[in-house]
């Protein structure tokens, strides 16, 4: 079995580059089902969940090629047909389920697993699906299916319960070649959401006001293919700039928007890391003493949920009291019992987490419970005493792009090791 071993205390310096948002190409990989010529998209992130997406693609009948030596995917689904993709496939990523829209676009009518809950809580999909239903959509649930089928897909006004980013990507899919205008109120604003409108608007598409709480749609007769480069991943930008102030280090991040990263450099500015900011690029000085913040997450441009767990992992050791709300997902503080394995002073309080830092961290073997937690493990093995072994990678691999050997080009000692 693969584990990251971390030796802790080295400082970090020099530069990393930031890969692309695997957020932003996923439900771009699954708007490609909605145009029936080629797509190119480059500079794509070669992770887990990349793959498990385009198999799902694949089973429908579509031709993708995943092009690992130029990071790009390519991928025609003229041929694709109404089949429903394997319960397997579909379970083992609830990104999957992003294939709903274009797909009730495309035939009218399709059946898909419902997929699960998971580790950071029981992630629903009513929002998706009450969407779709304003759509004209008719949703039959049962034996662990979602049944849908509509005569015409026809444009309406929605308006969301939560700006769940899924629904709103689904929502925006299902209704670009729809009849009429579909207006989609209290939406998800991420820069994901802007990214796939971005890439729809390119092959044809006419949405409006994404980026915003709310998104118009003029229903368009057909799609383009076209060649598009996603967004740079904030959330990895993100754990690297943790990574340069948990180890007090400097170190120049390439590949950065910095109007993305608004709500991450504020937090860490207010704790006294030194952003500067030149283009795609920022320098990270945390080389003077830091302080501890309270951090809420928030639907974008609140605090994203996704750098809960690294920026916990910093605030374990900086000296002081900080809290610690999540508000996105109800069961996203598993990460926090590993911290404490490694000495962390963390209380959890409902949706809070009361964390009083610690003079330091000792390494020992902790779990990647999800994706996050697995990279706040890794932060925190930076800084600690002595080895951290971080089991269960897989996690980190569905999303992050070789973590283990970027850290140790910024100086890091850390190894993937086979046990
Ligand atoms: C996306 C991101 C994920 C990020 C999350 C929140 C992708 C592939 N994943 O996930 O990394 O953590 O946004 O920024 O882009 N909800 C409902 N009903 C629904 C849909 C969602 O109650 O129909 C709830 C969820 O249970 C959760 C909250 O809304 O508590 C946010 O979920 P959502 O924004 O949909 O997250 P995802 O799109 O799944």
């Amino acid at each position: 079995m693969e584990k990251i071993l971390v030796k802790g205390g080295k400082k970090l310096n020099g530069e990393v580059k930031i890969s692309t948002a695997k957020n932003s190409v996923l439900p771009i990989i699954a708007a490609c089902l909605l145009c029936k010529g080629t797509n190119i998209i480059e500079n794509v992130p070669m992770l887990e969940d990349v793959f498990v997406l385009c198999e799902v693609l694949r089973t429908l009948n579509a031709d993708v090629n995943i092009d690992i030596l130029n990071e790009r995917l390519i991928i025609n689904t003229e041929n694709v047909k109404n089949i429903e993709p394997p319960s397997e496939l579909v379970k083992k990523m609830r990104a999957s389920f992003l294939i709903m829209g274009p797909m009730l676009s495309r035939f009218g009518k399709f059946r898909i697993t419902l997929p699960g809950g998971c580790n950071i809580g029981t992630r629903p999909i009513d929002l998706h699906l009450k969407g779709f239903t304003f759509l004209g959509v008719k949703i039959d649930l049962g034996h662990g299916f979602v049944d849908a089928s509509a005569n015409k897909i026809i444009g309406n006004t929605i308006y969301l319960d939560f700006p769940s980013v899924g629904a709103t990507e689904n929502i925006i899919m299902a209704s670009v070649l729809a009849d009429g205008e579909t207006i989609i109120g209290n939406c998800a604003a991420e820069p994901e959401i802007e990214d796939l409108a971005n890439f729809l608007n390119a092959m044809g598409a006419k949405i409006i006001g994404a980026g915003t709480d709310t998104i118009k749609i003029f229903g368009v007769k057909e799609l383009k293919g076209v060649v598009y480069r996603p967004i740079f991943d904030r959330i990895e930008a993100g754990t690297f700039m943790v990574a340069a102030a948990i180890t007090n280090s400097a170190i120049k991040i390439n590949g950065i928007n910095q109007e993305h990263m608004r709500p991450i450099i504020a937090k860490l500015s207010e704790m006294g890391v030194i952003l500067n900011i030149y283009g795609n690029s920022v320098i990270v000085d945390a080389t003077r003493k830091l302080k501890p913040v309270d951090i809420k997450t928030m639907p974008y441009p609140g605090f994203p949920t996704d750098m809960q767990a690294q920026i916990m992992s910093l605030l374990s050791v900086l000296p002081g009291t900080s809290v610690v709300t999540e508000t996105i997902f109800e069961n996203r503080f598993m990460h926090a019992p590993e911290l404490k394995r490694m000495g962390a002073d963390i209380k959890i309080d409902g949706r809070s987490a009361i964390i009083r830092g610690v003079n330091k961290l000792t390494g020992t073997e902790v779990k990647a419970t999800d994706l996050r937690a697995g990279a706040a493990m890794i932060l925190a093995g930076l800084v600690a005493e002595g080895n951290t072994i971080i089991n269960d990678i897989y996690h980190i691999d569905r999303g992050y792009v070789e973590i283990e050997k970027k850290l140790k080009g910024l100086g890091a000692n850390i190894e993937r090791i086979m046990e």
